[in-house]
């Protein structure tokens, strides 16, 4: 049976979990498994400026230049959110940018991130798959813009919510969704072709400096391995501070298990249904909820994933990083 090889679109606002997914989809591209159409920054993690410089700074780092980065879209939420720059680093990337190459792309001349979601989805509509890694105030936008325009994404598979799990910004919220709620409510509300990877599954995969060692192992002088070893050990402080690995040395790589549903399903299991999203509670803004009662559901809008096969995903996702390295 022939193969179409996936056509994806990364929206991210890097961010140290957001570098190591991006870096693990390049080395995908490079062996040949994945298409990357585009990139669209996400205003999130830090200022959408910043994560434009990132995810700009990964491309240049790993030969991608002629990638187009959209810039992020700023300015859905009511103005409550606080971004993640005590747990990234300030510039997003564990204040490691200046150590990077010289960026290509230009935020001053970059198109916004929602033309970019726009015109390319129209170019082959039921074809691109949309990776969203940070709020979803680019893919609202989007739809706000042309309406429908997110029906002609194949799927979109989301890093956001807290279902059973606590969440990470409030007891009840969980960042990427908590940052824009009305953007996740439009998205939730517009579209059934959404995969849902919440903290309740991200929470489990941790990556540790062992793991960076690995990498770092089979291409020493790699500047590509020399990033994933520093981010590391900046990660790891900041998750060590703000108690995120149950005093594990590691970090959490939340945003990694949106490839693993791509590329390595059998590690993941899921559930579906409605999911929705709070946008009023004075405790409980950004929540997200599935209907888990057994009766007969309707309407359902996502796959949402309820376990996860850390050890398989940190092993493949290692192997994948050396690829990369090697190259
Ligand atoms: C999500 O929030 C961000 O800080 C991470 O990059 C991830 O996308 C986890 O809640
Ligand atoms: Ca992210």
């Amino acid at each position: 049976m022939a193969t179409t090889l996936p056509k994806l679109i990364l929206d991210t606002d890097p961010g140290g979990d957001d570098s190591l997914a991006f870096l693990w989809l390049l080395s995908l591209v490079n062996q040949g498994k994945a298409e990357l159409i585009a990139v669209t920054s996400a205003d999130g993690n830090v200022h959408a400026r910043l994560t434009f410089v990132a995810a700009a700074k990964l491309l240049a780092l790993c030969g991608h230049e002629a990638i187009e980065v959209g810039r992020g879209v700023i300015g859905g939420s009511e103005g409550d959110a606080e971004d993640a720059g005590y747990i990234h680093g300030a510039d997003g990337m564990g204040n490691l940018s200046h150590t990077l190459p010289a960026i290509a792309h230009s935020y001053e001349t970059a198109r916004p991130a929602d033309e970019v979601l726009i015109e390319k989805l129209k170019q082959a509509p039921g074809e691109i798959t949309i990776v969203a890694i940070g709020p979803l105030t680019n893919l609202a936008a989007a739809e706000k813009k042309s309406p429908g325009v997110l029906h002609l994404a194949k799927e979109i598979v989301i890093m956001g919510g807290a279902f059973a799990a606590p969440g990470n910004i409030t007891p009840e919220a969980e960042f990427n969704i908590a940052y824009d709620p009305e953007a996740a409510q439009l998205v939730f509300a517009t579209c059934d072709n959404l995969i849902v990877l919440p903290l309740d599954v991200t929470r489990h995969v941790v990556f540790t400096p062992a793991m960076a060692a690995q990498v770092m192992e089979v291409a020493p002088t790699s500047p590509i391995s020399k990033f994933v070893v520093d981010l590391c050990q900046f990660m790891v402080g900041t998750a060590l501070a703000y108690r995120e690995t149950e005093g594990q040395q590691g970090f959490l790589v939340h945003d990694a298990s949106t490839l693993a549903y791509l590329f390595y399903p059998e590690t993941l299991r899921f559930r579906r249904g409605q999911v929705e999203i709070e946008t009023e509670g004075k405790w409980t803004r950004g929540k997200t909820l599935l209907d888990n009662r057994h009766a007969i559901k309707l309407t359902a809008n996502a796959w949402v994933a309820t376990d996860v096969d850390s050890v398989n995903v940190l092993a493949l996702m290692i192997e994948d990083l050396k690829l990369l390295v090697k190259a």
